[in-house]
């Protein structure tokens, strides 16, 4: 017996993201200026009028516990947003107000046990899997392609289905490519999942920033609210990735196990923030239009600077705030990330972080000043040059 790391940690790694901020947050301790196009969030503060919202909560004694699904109000809120724009028609009993992060964490605890297969886009967010696997279940990962613009297309998904498929996970826009599904991707993947009586995870924490075509939600399409578990939040349209604050829409069968999952860890989200987040959803919108306006104009710069670099091979991400460039030189994606931070002093991830499908690629998160993103690619090209 003894002190021994429980046997679910098995197979699950340091995130590959986490790594490349630990080495970053160590050269600027030593007092190296390093300029970050690592960070998964927005350089803009959080709005004046939601920050205010949540002081004013706090002032007032607002600072308990709150029911675990969330304070009635922002329940209501979430529930009219996503009839609204997501086509999703729900109650506020079908809304769960967690972190993004952890109502996905919550949603696989409650509905993948052990040796349940959950398909995940590679390259995809770093987390999937490692949540798959604690969890008890088995990511089988869908390998993207550059041709398809790293669409998860449903002839990719019908490859990787098998009869211990219990969930698909679909991010878009997504990290890290900023890739924007399509409807027909949608709706063949809709098709699987109702043919195959299979469950959807839709994450679309990056819903507002679709710069190209339009957003769609996956539980908007016919017969699939039922077996669709909707994550998005309030980090990156709002800029508030430090308020752990998020949510979950899904009808009441499915909420009611993962709701029983938040009472018995998280309890509920942090009270004031809640009351900063109703104030995101109520208040005026100018400030989600101006931070998308400023997103869109880097985009198409570090896009611009990339392709003409002659280094890079980059296409034009149509959602998020990631630029996924393929590079020309034979390294592997880490080793070049190392070497850009030590010697060209510019954060970036590695594409391997994402999974095999990533390397040979770059995350560039364009999340940053102009001035910094110019900066930035004159030392990555200076540097490549030697390299
Ligand atoms: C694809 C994706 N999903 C979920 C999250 C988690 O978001 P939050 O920080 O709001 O929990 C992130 C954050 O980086 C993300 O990139």
């Amino acid at each position: 017996m003894g002190i021994r790391v429980a046997p679910r940690m098995r197979g699950v790694a340091e995130s590959g993201t986490v790594r490349m901020g630990n080495l970053e947050r160590e050269l600027r301790a030593r007092g190296v200026q390093v300029i970050s196009f690592a960070l998964g969030e927005p350089d803009f503060d959080t709005p004046a009028h939601i920050k205010e919202a949540a002081a004013e909560a706090l002032r007032s004694g607002f600072t308990h516990y709150t029911a675990s699904r969330g304070i009635p109000e922002l329940r209501a809120a979430i529930a009219e947003k996503s009839a609204r724009e997501n086509g999703i028609p729900c109650t506020p009993d079908e809304v769960l107000v967690t972190p993004a992060k952890l109502g996905i964490y919550e949603a696989m605890m409650a509905f993948v046990g052990e040796g349940d297969e959950v398909i995940v886009p590679d390259p995809g967010w770093v987390s999937y899997g490692p949540m798959v696997g604690l969890a008890g279940g088995r990511p089988v990962n869908v390998r993207l392609r550059e041709e398809d613009d790293f669409r998860m297309t449903p002839e990719l998904v019908a490859m990787a289905v098998s009869p211990r498929t219990r969930m698909i996970i679909v991010n878009s826009p997504s990290n890290p490519t900023g890739t924007v599904m399509t409807g027909a991707d949608f709706r063949g993947i809709a098709d699987i999942a109702r043919d195959r009586d299979l469950l959807v995870l839709s994450d679309e924490i990056y819903e507002k920033l679709v710069y190209d075509g339009r957003h769609i939600s996956i539980a908007s399409l016919d017969g699939m609210q039922e077996r669709t578990i909707t994550s998005s939040g309030f980090s990156k349209s709002y800029a508030m990735t430090g308020w752990r604050v998020g949510w979950l829409v899904a009808p009441k069968a499915l909420m009611g196990p993962i709701d029983t999952i938040q009472q018995h860890s998280l309890t509920c989200c942090t009270s004031f923030a809640q009351k900063g987040a109703l104030a995101a959803l109520k208040g005026p919108q100018d400030c989600v239009t101006r931070m998308f306006e400023e997103f869109r104009r880097r985009r198409d710069y570090i896009v611009g600077r990339l392709n003409s670099s002659g280094l890079f091979e980059c296409r034009r991400p149509s959602g998020a705030f990631y630029a996924f460039p393929r590079y020309h030189l034979k390294r592997p994606s880490l080793e070049l990330a190392e070497r850009l931070l030590s010697e060209a002093h510019v954060g970036l991830t590695p594409g391997s972080a994402f999974g095999a499908g990533g390397e040979g690629y770059l995350r560039i998160s364009y999340a940053n000043s102009m001035e910094n993103l110019g900066k930035g690619m004159d030392a990555i090209e200076q540097a490549m040059g030697r390299f």
